[in-house]
């Protein structure tokens, strides 16, 4: 009798293991986490506390089977932009008609590989991933084709075969970083020298990429632009502040300073300010178009911000109805996006939502 409570208490322990995701191989080394509130406010990260905490509160939100079940893998709390985008999947998911989770990759792509695996094994009805690399998704976009699960890719995109998903929603970077390359162009000028630093988003997401080829394409038909450098500070605000440092430690002639976030843009005003020095003294490009990005333009600190529109729930939600109900959708949707010169701050500030 003793013996056999034993074994049903091992028995238990171990199947409660594999449910909260502790299993041993280095892929599940950091926790999956399931949970439906981790959102922080853009002003969070402006001030430098966003980095800081994860939101840890609990499980799935809604369990009622009859409801669709939509997965949401998010790739970390890394930005205010990061923040607006999980709230827009919360705001269209969290409530009424559907079963939604939300899993935190925590900055890790395995974590997120492990999290769609969990989620193909709950046979999720759907499952949403916004990808914090392009490459390294063919196996497991290929389980969740086989289960049958449509797959919809959103913010940067994924280098797989375009079959393995249904769809995918978010930003022409590239694009992106031709508007910020032609605004420089037209704004300093095509004869005066100007030396530029970048502070580059994390390698090898799309973000990081299109906007660095989409800038140095324009800017490269130019002799009076130089590149002096141009390293990542991985669309983190503490990592921006310290890459700005070793380039004013470096470099005494910088003209612009391009930063592929905000949340980056905001540590390099720090830092020029900690140095003594002026941030209107230089050009400075910025990029998402957070609302405390725009009271950094008002101040005369950030000199334009290409917009990356984070609101993408509701079309994910139109995606998924259309999906479901059989109809072909284009693979790639675009989201609408501007560019605003500091000179557009003042009107536009109070309509920004993020
Ligand atoms: O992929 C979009 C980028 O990721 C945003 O520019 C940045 O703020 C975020 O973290």
């Amino acid at each position: 009798m003793r013996k056999r409570r034993l074994a049903l208490l091992i028995l238990t322990i171990f199947v409660l293991g594999i449910m909260v995701g502790c299993g041993s191989d280095a892929s599940m080394s950091k926790k999956v986490e399931l949970r439906d509130n981790p959102v922080k406010s853009a002003s969070d990260y402006a001030s430098g506390t966003g980095n800081a905490t994860s939101n840890d509160s609990g499980q799935n939100n809604n369990t009622s089977s009859d409801k669709l079940k939509v997965g949401f893998i998010q790739t970390a709390n890394e930005s205010g932009w990061r923040a607006a985008h999980t709230q827009s999947m919360q705001d269209t998911f969290g409530s009424g008609g559907y079963t939604y989770t939300f899993v935190d990759g925590q900055g890790e792509q395995s974590v997120q590989i492990s999290a769609m695996e969990k989620l193909i094994d709950e046979k999720y009805d759907v499952i949403v991933i916004a990808p914090i690399v392009e490459d390294g998704w063919d196996e497991v976009l290929g389980k969740a084709k086989d289960a049958g699960i449509p797959v919809i890719i959103v913010d940067r995109m994924v280098k797989a075969d375009s079959s393995l998903y249904s769809c995918w929603v978010g930003s022409d970077f590239a694009k992106e970083g031709t508007d910020a390359g032609k605004w420089l162009v037209e704004n300093n000028g095509t004869t005066e020298e100007q030396n530029i630093v970048v502070l580059e988003g994390t390698i090898g997401s799309s973000a990081q990429l299109g906007r660095k080829s989409g800038f140095e394409g324009v800017i490269s038909a130019y002799d009076n632009y130089k590149i002096l450098a141009s390293e990542s500070g991985d669309f983190d605000k503490a990592k921006g502040k310290e890459l700005m440092k070793k380039y004013l430690d470096t470099y005494n002639d910088i003209d612009v300073i391009v930063t592929h976030n905000d949340n980056m843009a905001y540590g390099v005003i720090e830092c020029i300010k900690e140095e003594g020095k002026n941030p209107a003294d230089y050009t400075i490009i910025s990029f998402d178009g957070e609302a405390n990005a725009f009271k950094e333009m008002i101040a005369g600190n950030i000199d334009v911000d290409v917009e990356c529109n984070p609101l993408q729930g509701p079309t994910v939600e139109s995606l998924i109805k259309k999906i479901l109900a059989g109809e072909t959708v284009d693979k790639e949707q675009y989201m609408e996006e501007g560019v605003y010169p500091a000179s557009t701050a003042k009107d536009e500030v109070a309509n920004r939502k993020y």
